[in-house]
């Protein structure tokens, strides 16, 4: 391992044996470092200080580690993070083939930073954002290329989950998208492209309008936090991991939520305020598990308890998921590519 010293990558022959830059090592930074180390790549990790992250190459080494425990990973550890190098300067970023940003979600700084990446990539990099709801199409507006700019959002823990979005913005050139796609099932990730660049792409989107309605129902006094979170576990959080929301419709009948759709759409909350629920946990300093304050209380025992079973879980869900695969059901991938054939594809305007 290389700790924190300052190593300019050799461009590489392969997609594997291509240097990619990280900038921004905070939680997803290192998660994100980690699977890419674990897929064999160098990696360019750019912070604004790199006295005060000392500790990054002992935090991947330890996720690499676990990640190898958990059977995710065969080769040495030591080897893959040996492979890391730690920068505050920009300069070393020269020979990556890609460069991932993942920086705070602030729109201003991340121009900022896409500007620095310009000068120093080669004409031939990638640069990507994993950016949580910024549209592309406003990050790469400014860029010098933006056809070689797109979107990587990952999930968190970024080196177990399986997601991973592409986003293309309205400059992105196809051939970036496709590159990356093909990166991604590299790096062990079951990849979705988002083909129109819209605010929270897929999954926040669908995510947020389940958070609103959850707070609705807390606010609207028809239910306790507790309940909301019980019934959700124990019926969404039952069949997700099988089947998106397609594949259960189809599974369950479709016809049902057609009649079902037309009485309750109405009555669900489409309201453009925060809601009360957690308007009330911000104005308490209300941080979640970090400060023990969120929806519930944590003593500082039980929030570290909470942190490592969910690691554990991930793990867990991983494995389960693994086994039932997206076209698990089909005959071959081939019939299940003619399916989505029959879907429209998306037209209009960026949201
Ligand atoms: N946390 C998640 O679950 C999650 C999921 C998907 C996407 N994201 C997105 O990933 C990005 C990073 O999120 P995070 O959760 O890791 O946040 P974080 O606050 O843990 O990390 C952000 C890091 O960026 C660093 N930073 C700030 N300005 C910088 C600069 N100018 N140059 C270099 N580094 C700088 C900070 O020091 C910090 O270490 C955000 O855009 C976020 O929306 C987060």
């Amino acid at each position: 391992m290389n700790g924190n010293r300052r190593v300019k990558p050799q461009p590489g022959r392969g997609e594997e044996m291509m240097a990619v830059g990280v900038i921004g090592l905070g939680l997803m930074g290192h998660s994100i470092i980690a699977c890419l180390l674990a897929a064999g790549h160098r990696v360019v990790g750019v912070t604004r200080d790199v006295k005060k992250r000392r500790d990054t190459g002992r935090h991947v080494r330890l996720l690499l580690k676990q990640m190898k425990r958990e059977g995710l990973i065969r080769k040495d550890t030591a080897k893959l993070a040996a492979k890391l190098a730690v920068s505050d300067d920009f300069a070393d970023l020269g020979g990556c083939g890609l460069v991932i940003e993942s920086v705070i979600e602030d729109i201003s700084v991340k121009l900022e930073t896409y500007r620095a990446v310009e000068r120093a990539v080669g004409a031939n990099a990638i640069i990507a954002t994993n950016t949580s709801s910024i549209p592309v199409t406003l990050l790469q507006r400014d860029a010098a290329h933006p056809e070689r700019f797109v979107g990587i959002h990952w999930d968190e823990p970024a080196h177990v989950t399986r997601f991973l979005e592409i986003i293309a913005g309205e400059k992105t050139a196809p051939a970036v998208s496709k590159r990356v796609l093909a990166l991604a099932t590299r790096w062990g990730k079951e990849p979705s492209l988002l083909r129109r660049d819209i605010r929270g792409f897929i999954t926040n989107r669908i995510s947020y309008a389940m958070f609103r309605e959850a707070c609705h129902l807390v606010d609207s006094g028809a239910a306790t936090f507790e309940d909301v979170d019980r019934s959700l576990r124990n019926d969404v959080g039952w069949w997700m991991p099988f089947a998106g929301p397609f594949r259960y419709m189809d599974l369950m009948g479709v016809e049902a939520y057609y009649r079902v759709m037309k009485d309750l759409l109405p009555e669900l909350s489409n309201s453009p305020e925060i809601p009360r629920a957690i308007e009330r946990v911000i104005e308490a300093g209300g941080r979640g598990i970090s400060n023990g304050k969120g929806f519930y209380r944590y003593t500082p025992d039980e929030a570290e308890r909470w942190k490592k079973l969910f690691l554990k879980f991930n793990y867990e869900i991983r494995r389960l998921a693994m086994k039932y695969p997206a076209d698990a059901g089909s005959k071959s991938r081939k019939s299940l590519r003619k399916v989505a054939g029959r879907v429209p594809r998306a037209t209009g305007r960026t949201a």
